[in-house]
């Protein structure tokens, strides 16, 4: 696929109603998952699993992107195909997480920052060079009595800015991902304060860093109640102030904002995104960049057994259609049953 500048990779990522499958989580996170079906986490089990992903009937018509660690940019399927080659062949652009993870921040007690700046223009040539036409940062907020703090928000949304920069200078199209845990027992007001808070910060630095924002992607957290939080917002308000503050703060020339799922059920994470996507009123196009809400059905449905991947490509092909409907609004909870 050919494409003139990164307006044009990034309009492709969520053209028509597409999303982003979010398949990079690193090996410690991969063996948590893994765990949680009994499986042993191995280098070879990794590759299975992603290649039983990337092979589904549905990526074809749902899913424009795909984002991966290190280690599977560089593996081949076990017929010798590399899995980039797997993922291209099915009409989708393949992506990378760049960010080296977090590290504590000196007098904000329980506070990270993302690292990964430093020899960051080596390793972005060097994934443009094998084809990776996007990237990825997450930068964490976590929501509790005392924090965020300032300072927290500051340095994430600035390292978040530099980091775009540099991706732009090397030809991809940054997504950028301030995410603001769901964990904890805040309201969804906090969330909302702190979502913007953090907003605001990111394109105001974004601004300062010259970053093309009609090159980028924003994958933000949806604004919701924390999963402790004893009143529980509905579907309805969860779109509603979740587009309020995106409507606040993320500039229209964004061509695509695709949310995370962090930690909502699979179809609480298509419910939201439908909710917004029936409300409109917005440029950008709203879509998703789901790992746990587009994989979970598949991961337990594959149990890490060869006999089980018809059914866990069934049921991740499923999850990407019904994604694909909500950037539509278009989805409706019938559909999940048939
Ligand atoms: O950085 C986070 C992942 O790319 C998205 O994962 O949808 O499970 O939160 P999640």
């Amino acid at each position: 696929m050919l494409f003139k500048n990164l307006e044009e990779i990034a309009a492709y990522i969520v053209d028509d109603g597409k999303g982003i499958l979010a398949a990079d989580e690193s090996n410690p996170t991969c063996s948590k998952r893994f765990e949680s079906i009994g499986v042993a986490s191995t280098e070879e089990k990794r590759r299975d699993y992603r290649e039983m992903l990337f092979r589904s009937d549905g990526m074809r018509e749902n899913i424009g992107g795909v984002i991966l660690f290190d280690e599977t940019i560089r593996q081949k399927a076990a017929d010798g195909t590399p899995l980039r080659d797997v993922i291209s062949n099915q009409g989708a652009l393949f992506g990378i997480k760049v960010d080296q993870g977090v590290k504590p921040i000196d007098g904000c007690p329980g506070e990270t920052v993302t690292v990964g700046l430093d020899g960051l223009d080596e390793r972005l040539r060097e994934y443009a060079s094998m084809g990776a036409k996007f990237t990825k940062w997450r930068a964490v907020i976590k929501i509790g009595s005392a924090t965020p703090s300032k300072n927290c928000i500051e340095l994430n949304t600035k390292a978040l800015a530099k980091y775009a920069a540099l991706v732009q200078a090397n030809g991809m199209v940054p997504i950028v991902e301030p995410e603001v845990l769901m964990e904890g027992g805040h309201t969804i007001d906090s969330c909302y304060d702190v979502s913007r808070q953090v907003l605001q910060a990111l394109f105001e630095h974004l601004e300062d860093e010259d970053v093309n924002l009609k090159g980028s992607l924003l994958k933000p957290n949806m604004v919701t109640s924390g999963v402790d939080c004893s009143v529980q917002a509905s579907v309805d308000e969860v779109a509603e102030r979740t587009l309020t503050c995106l409507k606040t703060y993320v500039p229209a020339e964004v061509p695509g904002v695709c949310f995370l799922s962090g930690g909502q059920s699979d179809v609480a994470a298509t419910a939201h995104l439908d909710a917004m996507n029936r409300i409109g009123g917005f440029s950008w196009k709203l879509s998703f960049s789901y790992g746990r809400a587009l994989q979970s059905p598949a991961l337990s449905a594959w149990g890490g057994r060869a006999d089980n991947i018809r059914s866990a490509q069934d049921a991740f092909s499923h999850r990407a259609a019904m994604n694909r409907l909500a950037a539509f609004g278009k989805w409706s909870k019938e559909l999940e049953a048939d």
